[in-house]
């Protein structure tokens, strides 16, 4: 496996890899990689003759200090399971090499960036954005993989490859969990012991919400039983659990066209987001 810490050698690296007419898959993360992220690198394998994962913590994209500096970097392992997983490149850079000088340029997506994550995080979309399209412009990849968990993200990069035309087939991957249902995050790692088990109430608030709209049940009762829910464990807080259509993310109505559940919330000092498609 091959591991960058700069754009220029990555590049002619890759240019040479193009011109034997070699497909690339990127995997965008910020590192502290588990098998959310070993799933993003097991499909694009599969569809690519090379694969190359990023990890770079963006700091344009944290609107918390305090989540930028306790956010877990694990570059040892994550090479190793890199390694394992068969992926090819690792680009690493450092951020005087991602952010030569700092950045002006902001993005507005209109109500995408400005709903669920985007209203408790603002900024937050803005910054994704920006790294997402340095690291589209420096890779330049066949295609690019990104999880579902992060669905509204998922949008955003949607948005932005449309409106910027960049000429990048975008791949979702499902979510991966744990046995007990929590979904896979970097994040999961600062959680100790009992903040593990109580951080299982996101993904079980959103199955007891999408039983109940499946059953006619009308969305107001349905938040009401989540908050009651989240806030039988006092190291929880939620901070929106919201039901909105997957084509524009707005309000749902019902259960008739696609729809999906989002929630977001806080065990402890660690801020957790989890989705569910409600068919
Ligand atoms: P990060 O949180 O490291 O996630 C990298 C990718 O892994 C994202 O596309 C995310 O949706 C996916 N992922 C995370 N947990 C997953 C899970 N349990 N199952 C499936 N996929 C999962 O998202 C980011 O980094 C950043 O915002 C980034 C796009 C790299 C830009 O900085």
């Amino acid at each position: 496996m091959e591991i960058f810490n700069e754009i220029k050698p990555l590049r002619a690296f890759l240019t040479a890899q193009k011109k034997l007419g070699r497909s690339i898959g990127l995997v965008p993360t910020m590192g502290a990689l588990h098998h959310g992220h070993l799933e993003l690198i097991r499909s694009s394998r599969k569809e690519n003759d090379l694969t190359v994962c990023s990890i770079y913590v963006n700091p344009t994209q944290f609107n918390n200090a305090n989540d930028l500096e306790k956010y877990p970097r694990t570059l040892a392992t994550d090479t190793a399971l890199l390694t394992e997983a068969g992926c090819d490149v690792i680009f690493a850079p450092a951020n005087t090499e991602m952010y030569a000088s700092p950045s002006q340029l902001h993005f507005d997506m209109g109500h995408l960036d400005k709903i669920l994550e985007g209203e408790f995080r603002p900024g937050h979309f803005s910054g994704v954005a920006l790294v997402v399209s340095k690291l589209f412009n420096i890779v330049a990849p066949t295609r690019a993989y990104f999880g579902q968990k992060d669905f509204q993200q998922y949008k955003v990069i949607t948005h932005l490859v449309n409106e910027l035309m960049f000429d990048i087939e975008l791949k979702s991957v499902p979510i991966v969990r744990e046995a007990s249902g929590l979904a896979m995050s970097s994040r999961n790692q600062r959680l100790n012991h009992e903040e593990t088990g109580y951080a299982t109430v996101f993904y079980r608030s959103l199955l007891l919400a999408k039983d109940l709209l499946n059953k006619g049940e009308s969305i107001i009762p349905v938040r009401e039983k989540v908050k009651q829910l989240c806030e039988s464990f006092p190291a929880v807080r939620l901070e929106y659990f919201e039901w909105v259509d997957t084509v524009n993310l707005k309000p749902a109505e019902n259960v008739s066209s696609q729809t999906i559940l989002l929630i977001a919330g806080y065990v402890g000092e660690v801020r957790l987001i989890d989705n569910l498609i409600v068919e």
